[in-house]
């Protein structure tokens, strides 16, 4: 069987123009900006305009466009498109065949949506990956967007604070360069016995949404941050070792880690768990607050354009969310 190196041809992203602070918030929750700060590094968020144009997948199309340039593409070079998102534009078609449409692609090409939360991205990377080295494909869109401000309850101080808008996006394909770029080695899981730490049972087939739902404003996310926060750290460094482990490497060959933006003291205690250094560490969380699927994209093109990642580095992706998913990337970029 085929075994083609794998690499991140380009990479976008787009957030919504509208800015909302945490000062904003102290006018719709009884918060503070010091608290939200402090407790999870977060000082702003993006929300989309629900007056159209920025539902997930018209932000895909934009940052896909911009990934195309960089990848020296077109729409219809990609064989197949893996979405990963809680906060679909519609339950059905999925968005994957409403970003193909969108972005004019007529091959016909396979397009998927993953829900798997936080993770959804490394899960569609990581899947990705597999069907490229086989040679099943040879260009996939891997997309993580989402709009999280529609599925939070603004009167909940517990959960609104924490979440954004935004997406990001990467073309992963096979390396026909002949450079060094690679996928090392990843991993893809789940627990689903943590199911009840973040959830939103209402609204699915079990439990559609009625008028009492709608009066009781019960039909939202929620969160058991603590239990979260717990299981965060904990899986984010096992995937780390992990992959580590499985590519036969250590912590001091990572240039970069790019781990799921939910909160930065989950960050920082995973980096001390690890034993990181904290400059090697990809935040920005303070601008855009989680984003679900959408944070791992958004912060590794945020550091690409800064000039922090760079061509030949070795980078380590690593995800959690609910379900409860989580999964982790070791590649060469
Ligand atoms: O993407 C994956 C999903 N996300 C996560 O995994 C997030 C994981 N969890 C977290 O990030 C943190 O647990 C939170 C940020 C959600 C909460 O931080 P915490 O340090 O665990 O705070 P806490 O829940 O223990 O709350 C401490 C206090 C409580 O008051 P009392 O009981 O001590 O009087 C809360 O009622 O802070 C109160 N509180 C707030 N105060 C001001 C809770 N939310 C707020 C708020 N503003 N927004």
């Amino acid at each position: 069987m085929a075994n083609y190196k794998v690499k991140i041809k380009g990479t976008g992203m787009y957030v919504p123009e509208k800015v909302l602070s945490n000062f904003d918030l102290e006018k719709l929750v009884d918060t503070s900006d010091q608290w939200i700060y402090e407790r999870t590094g977060i000082k702003n968020r993006r929300i989309c305009s629900t007056e159209g144009g920025e539902w997930p997948t018209d932000m895909a199309l934009k940052a896909t466009l911009d990934a195309l340039k960089t990848a020296k593409l077109e729409p219809n070079d990609i064989d197949m498109i893996l979405f990963g998102s809680v906060t679909p534009d519609y339950k059905l078609p999925n968005s994957a065949t409403v970003l193909q449409t969108k972005l004019g692609i007529t091959n016909n090409c396979a397009a998927l949506d993953i829900a798997a939360a936080c993770s959804g991205f490394v899960y569609g990377l990581n899947m990705a990956q597999s069907m490229i080295k086989t040679g099943m494909v040879k260009n996939v869109l891997v997309v993580g967007s989402e709009m999280l401000s529609r599925e939070v309850n603004w009167e909940d101080r517990n959960t609104c604070i924490l979440f954004g808008d935004g997406c990001g996006v990467a073309i992963v394909g096979r390396n026909e360069d002949n450079d060094e770029s690679d996928v090392i080695s990843c991993y893809l899981g789940a627990d689903g016995t943590g199911k009840e730490f973040f959830d939103q049972p209402v609204g699915g087939a079990v439990e559609p949404i009625t008028t009492d739902h709608l009066e009781k404003k019960n039909y939202f996310m929620q969160m058991k941050g603590k239990e979260m926060f717990k299981v965060a750290t904990r899986t984010l460094a096992q995937n780390a070792k992990r992959v580590l482990e499985d590519a036969g490497m250590d912590l001091s060959q990572v240039d970069w880690l790019v781990p799921h933006q939910a909160n930065v003291r989950i960050i920082e205690t995973t980096g001390k768990l690890l034993g990181i250094e904290p400059e090697k560490v990809i935040v920005n969380i303070d601008k855009y607050a989680n984003t679900s699927a959408a944070t791992i994209p958004m912060a590794f093109h945020e550091a690409i354009q800064e000039g922090k990642i760079k061509r030949g580095d070795i980078v380590l992706f690593d995800a959690f969310g609910a379900g409860l998913t989580t999964g982790a990337t070791l590649f060469r970029y």
